[in-house]
């Protein structure tokens, strides 16, 4: 996609959610008030499951975003319009229950936020809804979260930055949804910028940009269009087999407060203590952690064949060590093995389902993809979706 095609497709997007909003809302109120906001998904180079063990990531915001439309009321009333749903949910700032249904669970969250930090907005209506494909892994959630929050402290003059806002959206899934998950997400979204990927701190939230170059590649994401129903659990225990890990190792070497602060050597030395299972956890996630600063060095150096590589180690590592894959994304990776245009390719977010990233050569993404849709229709019966993502700018106001 050239930057003029996607600039179409955003216009298209915001055009057909104002449209709705409008349909739903009516034209009255001060049209002046409605204002566009846009959060992106995100996908990751690699650092898998290194952010809640305060390790390094490197993700990128991408041209798949979350839109919301929305003005200030005079009452204390929000409501909610899901564009894509067609669905309406309404409640007051007083009162945030949690309704049976889970879509206005990531705007409760942020308002629960919102009052707990003791700021105060007042009543809004939004229609909201977007192109980031639902529970493929490219974090629509955390998009939706980090699009409202934005939005609200433009239009409330809340004073929050950046940090805030990826913070408490990042609070809001854990503490309202109910989602342990680490912070790559929601800094994503909030963080991106054109043609850059970013490498994060997850322990003291430093980072950098790094130009990633897609004149000679693309990144293409193949949707198993599976999301198997162990992924927030086996998420959790994840969590939990690392601090069992940290714990052991920290007797042996007080500064170990995370996986973060051991090496791969500790781990071996341990090996037996730790036992089978928690071994494998802590041994993929110091070399994750190390391979994020390796990948690194190796986008300066120009040499994206050593980075592909990488990519397979952490597919092999998610898949043997860290046991967070499935099938599907392991026949999809597989696939791609023996191809000389894929430079690498890897399961991609917490795992159990989603996307693969693949990292292909330009000139052979349409032999690539009709490869891999035919190759998963035969095996899963599946016609698999693939989307080629351009790397854009975080979360922001449209002015039109
Ligand atoms: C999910 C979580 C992130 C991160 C990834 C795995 O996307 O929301 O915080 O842990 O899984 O890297």
């Amino acid at each position: 996609m050239i930057s003029s095609e996607i600039l179409t497709t955003e216009v298209n997007i915001v055009d057909s959610i104002k449209e709705k909003y409008f349909l739903k809302f009516g034209n009255t109120g001060d049209a002046e008030k409605i204002r566009v906001f846009r959060s992106p998904g995100r996908i990751n180079l690699i650092g898998e499951h290194t952010d809640y063990n305060n390790g390094f990531v490197l993700p990128a915001s991408v041209d798949k975003a979350v839109y919301f439309v929305i003005s200030p009321r005079e009452d204390d009333q929000v409501i909610l319009y899901a564009a894509d749903l067609n669905e309406s949910y309404t409640f007051s700032l007083g009162d945030l229950s949690k309704p049976e249904k889970s879509w206005p669970h990531y705007q409760l969250g942020i308002i629960e936020q919102i009052q707990k930090n003791d700021l105060t907005i007042g009543g809004f209506q939004a229609a909201f809804g977007g192109d980031v494909p639902v529970g493929a892994g490219l974090s629509s959630s955390a998009a939706l979260e980090c699009c409202l929050l934005f939005a609200l402290n433009e239009m409330y003059g809340l004073n929050l930055d950046r940090f805030n806002i990826v913070k408490m959206s990042q609070k809001a899934e854990n503490e309202y949804v109910g989602v342990q998950c680490g912070i790559m997400d929601q800094f994503a979204s909030a963080f991106g910028k054109e043609e850059a990927v970013i490498r994060l701190d997850c322990r003291s939230l430093e980072y950098e940009y790094f130009p990633f170059p897609m004149d000679e590649y693309l990144l293409v994401l193949c949707d198993t269009s599976v999301k198997h129903s162990l992924a927030s659990s086996e998420y959790n225990t994840r969590r939990l087999e690392c601090e069992r890990g940290t714990a052991i190792l920290q007797k042996y070497d007080s500064k170990v407060l995370s996986l973060r602060d051991a090496s791969p050597e500790l781990v071996e030395a341990h090996k037996d203590e730790l036992a089978d299972v928690v071994y494998r956890r802590c041994k993929f996630i110091t070399e994750e952690i190390q391979r994020v600063q390796d990948a690194c060095d190796l986008l300066i150096e120009g040499d994206m064949a050593a980075f592909g590589k990488k990519m397979y180690a952490t597919h092999y590592g998610l898949q043997h060590e860290y046991e967070v894959s499935c099938p599907e994304l392991d026949f999809l990776v597989a696939e791609t093995q023996d191809n000389p245009a894929v430079l690498g390719a890897r399961m991609m977010g917490g795992g159990f389902g989603g996307c693969t990233i693949n990292l292909v050569k330009k000139e052979a993404v349409p032999e690539f993809e009709k490869q891999m849709k035919s190759a998963y229709l035969e095996k899963y019966q599946i016609d698999l979706p693939c989307y080629k993502v351009k790397i854009t700018t975080g979360t922001e106001e449209i002015i039109n």
